[in-house]
């Protein structure tokens, strides 16, 4: 019996042109770069000047589109990750479908579920692949969070960056066992108990405007770890598969303790859990399919490697994911 599964056969991303350095940071608020660097691992970050969040994920998602070898006709169905969309409605996802050229009457939706977002995308459209409802889907992770930043607050600001990260995955045919190509398992979590722990400090429906990033980053910290962790492990039992069978752990770029906090929790080398928060910081729902993006293209990340991406966010949300590449 054949099984369908969802293949990565694209990938893009894209980043502003400007980077605020540490230093740039220090010219901001009261803080410096031995403080920055030590607590989080972030260097620098790059922030949009005149993009919006359409712009940078047309451009992650062309180069994923050529990177595929495909057309954007040949896209069924485009969902856009992200807290930080265009306008309130409609969807960004709509707008950068138009963009690229995807054929009028394909769906488009926005998916809201902060740092877990591309996770819950990824799940979603390899679900609709695997029922036979569609078979090649553009899955975008994007923000431009520097708009909901409070530059006057040092807690948060240093933390976050602008980008976009794309793949296109498109139905192939396995055998159902762990061997086969693309997406072996997924498993997707929230708690509201966390609601205020991490969110914006208003929106639409209660302030009539958007908000800024408020957190408490100690609660955020301790819970990180370990809903990290499960997002890996639920999702590796599902595949099938232990921490010892994967090439590479790709968690959600937040912080460099947490990054190599999952790593120990899994019991995983060092040169196994993929890192780039140095150049980018937190990117939220673009941090996994930047960072897998970037590593597919240096060729850190090969054709045959068993990859788990895991992510954590705001909600809370979590959740993991399982891809032979
Ligand atoms: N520069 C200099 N000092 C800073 C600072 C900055 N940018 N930000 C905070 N501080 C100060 C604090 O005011 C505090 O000073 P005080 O002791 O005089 O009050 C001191 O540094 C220690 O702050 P603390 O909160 O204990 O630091 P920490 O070790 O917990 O690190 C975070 C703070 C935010 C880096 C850390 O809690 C974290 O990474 N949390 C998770 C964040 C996250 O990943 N969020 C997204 C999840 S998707």
């Amino acid at each position: 019996m054949t099984y369908i599964r969802s293949e990565i056969i694209g990938h893009g991303h894209y980043t502003p042109k400007k980077v605020l350095t540490n230093d740039d940071m220090a010219k901001i608020v009261d803080t410096n770069d031995e403080w920055i660097t030590t607590r989080t691992g972030i260097k620098a970050r790059c922030v949009v000047e005149t993009e919006v969040n359409s712009d940078l994920s047309y451009k992650a998602a062309m180069m994923a589109i050529k990177n595929a070898n495909i057309s954007a006709e040949d896209i069924d169905l485009v969902v856009l990750a992200t807290v930080t969309p265009d306008y309130t409605t409609p969807a960004t996802a709509i707008k950068v479908a138009n963009m690229l050229g995807v054929k009028s009457g394909t769906p488009a939706f926005d998916l809201s579920a902060a740092c877990s977002g591309f996770v819950y995308a990824l799940t979603m459209a390899d679900n609709m692949v695997r029922l036979g409802q569609i078979k090649t889907a553009l899955v975008i992770g994007a923000e431009t969070l520097s708009k909901i930043t409070d530059w006057t607050d040092r807690n948060t600001c240093v933390l976050f960056g602008d980008g976009a990260g794309a793949v296109v995955i498109r139905a192939c045919e396995g055998k159902g066992d762990a061997t086969d190509t693309g997406i072996l398992a997924s498993k997707i979590y929230s708690d509201g108990a966390h609601f205020d722990n991490l969110r914006t400090t208003g929106g639409v429906s209660v302030s009539q405007n958007a908000g800024f990033v408020m957190m408490d980053g100690k609660e955020v910290f301790k819970y990180a770890i370990g809903a990290l962790a499960q997002g890996a492990e639920e999702a590796m039992k599902i595949a099938g598969i232990t921490a010892e069978d994967i090439d590479f752990l790709l968690p959600h770029q937040a912080n460099i303790r947490i990054i190599e906090g999952v790593g120990k929790k899994l019991e995983l080398p060092e040169e196994k859990v993929i890192v780039n928060i140095a150049g980018h910081g937190n990117t939220s729902a673009a941090s996994i399919p930047l960072a897998l993006s970037e590593k597919m293209e240096d060729s850190t990340i090969k054709k045959g490697d068993l990859v788990v991406l895991t992510s954590m966010g705001a909600g809370f949300t979590w959740g993991g994911i399982v891809v032979r590449i």
